[in-house]
């Protein structure tokens, strides 16, 4: 029998209480169960990072949780990173001033990885960038593009926060 838990979470800043089959992953909550299809199932053992999800800030493998796991967290996918009035955020601009998007199948998780980075530090070192991008899978080869982006939305994130 799977049993129904009660949980209760934030996802994209609106408050939810949700009843879900115990071995629910939070992929399939996100995708199935609330429409949010942006992170995707690509590998579903944790190794193309294309369902990656911010967890209170901070990136993981949504296949790879239980939803259960999100119980009392903020989860942000790429549908809740918009701002109203300033529109897309500045690392999805990044990406699209520097072509870092050809199929868009890896692109959500990509972002939400680099905003997390960009949360720490607006001027990541080579070695954080390169683990940022061995930790994401892409069939299109984005990582030059990709680079430049995370170079650019940075810069862009620190003159924000100076003004
Ligand atoms: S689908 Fe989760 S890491 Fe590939
Ligand atoms: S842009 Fe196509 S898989 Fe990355």
């Amino acid at each position: 029998m799977n049993h129904l838990l009660e949980l209760q979470l934030t996802i994209n800043n609106e408050p939810l209480t949700l009843r879900v089959p115990f071995s629910e992953t939070l992929l399939e909550l996100l995708r199935h169960r609330l429409q949010l299809t942006s992170a995707k199932d690509g590998c579903d053992t944790g190794e193309c990072g294309a369902c990656t999800v911010l967890l209170n800030g901070q990136p993981v493998n949504a296949c790879m949780l239980l939803a259960a796991q999100a119980n009392q967290c903020h989860v942000t996918t790429i549908e809740g990173i918009q701002d109203a009035e300033l529109g897309l955020h500045p690392v999805q601009r990044a990406f699209i001033k520097c072509d870092a998007v050809q199929c868009g199948y890896c692109t959500a998780g990509m972002i939400l990885s680099t905003i997390a980075m960009l949360e720490e530090t607006n001027a990541p070192s080579p070695q954080q960038i390169q683990r940022l991008l061995e930790s994401h899978a892409c069939a299109c080869g984005v990582y030059p593009q990709w680079q430049k982006a995370i170079k650019y939305a940075g810069k862009d994130m620190e003159s924000n926060h100076a003004s």
